[in-house]
């Protein structure tokens, strides 16, 4: 699979950087906190366990409410605000919102609230303009990506001479929540998403949702080697390297323990593709986040 060089990791605001001043008990030994809507984080972690491999993990899945892809915008701020601060409640010395639906949707907003550094994610649309032959790339994300301000500015900036045919992925997320990576359904679905790409003179696909790095074997089935696939998580685990160096925040050489996992649902799908596709044998914890938005459904879904 191609790489990356994408993602949207940029200093604090000055509130939150005057934040970071008056927590004088950030640990280089704490863990850094990943969050996504659902299970495709895992990808990212995936990167940053290879890439850090001394790193303390506490990641959470808020598969309650996946997919975000389908909210609106403030449910995903509030979402996202929510599963950060309880991250920075249990410890996390940074965030890593593994998410490009809830970086595109409110990293800015929860950056200035958060007294930790921030890493987001976005798609690779600026390493598949400089890598595409055939001026002609897919990428396929969710919709709310698709259509936010801040992917929209991302194109325009990189777009000039590269043409990017955007696809929707309806449907993709919700395969990979119940560990379907590979059934004739999501290949039939897949197949449509790529096809027309592939008809345009597209050579080079932007995974613009950490769920898709999970379906590289099916698509690789539709594509062949026609299409170079570009997930940015690498370059997300090299970023949040220079953030945790930059700060002063890396930890002695150790071998750090498996991940601890969290899910807002009862986890079975988190256990089950960690195990399978990660080889990470690890319990999940259901816990209980809420937020602004979510507390009149709580009382039900806890
Ligand atoms: N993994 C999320 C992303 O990268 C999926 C969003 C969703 O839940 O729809 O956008």
């Amino acid at each position: 699979m191609a790489s990356i060089e994408s993602m949207t990791a940029s200093p604090p605001a000055s509130s939150a950087l005057s934040s970071l001043a008056a927590i004088p008990s950030l640990d280089p030994r704490a863990p850094v906190g990943i969050f996504d809507s659902g299970l495709g984080g895992l990808s990212v972690l995936r990167a940053v366990r290879a890439q850090l491999p001394s790193e303390a993990i506490i990641y959470v899945a808020d598969s309650l409410y996946a997919p975000y892809g389908e909210r609106d915008d403030d449910f995903i701020a509030d979402r996202t605000l929510a599963i950060g601060e309880w991250l920075v409640a249990q410890g996390a010395k940074a965030l890593v919102v593994a998410c490009n639906t809830a970086t595109a949707q409110s990293i800015a907003l929860v950056r200035e609230k958060l007294p930790i550094q921030l890493i987001g994610v976005e798609p690779g649309v600026k390493p598949a303009a400089l890598q595409s032959r055939s001026r002609v790339a897919g990428v396929l994300a969710t919709q709310v990506t698709l259509r936010s301000a801040r992917f929209q500015a991302l194109l325009e900036r990189h777009a000039a001479d590269c043409r990017f045919l955007c696809q929707p992925g309806h449907g993709l997320v919700q395969a990979v929540e119940r560990c379907d990576i590979g059934s004739a359904e999501l290949r039939a679905l897949l197949e449509s998403y790529i096809q027309p790409m592939l008809d345009a003179g597209a050579d080079t696909l932007v995974l613009g949702c950490t769920h898709y790095p999970f379906l590289d074997a099916a698509i690789r089935d539709i594509a062949g080697d026609r299409l170079a696939l570009i997930d940015t998580s690498i370059a997300i685990a090299r970023q949040l390297e220079r953030v945790l160096d930059q700060q002063g925040l890396r930890p002695p050489e150790r071998d750090a323990a498996q991940p601890r996992f969290c899910s807002t649902s009862d986890g079975a799908h988190l256990r089950q593709l960690a195990a399978t596709l990660l080889q990470i044998d690890a319990p999940v914890e259901r816990v209980h986040i809420p937020s602004r938005r979510t507390a009149a459904t709580d009382s039900h879904a806890a």
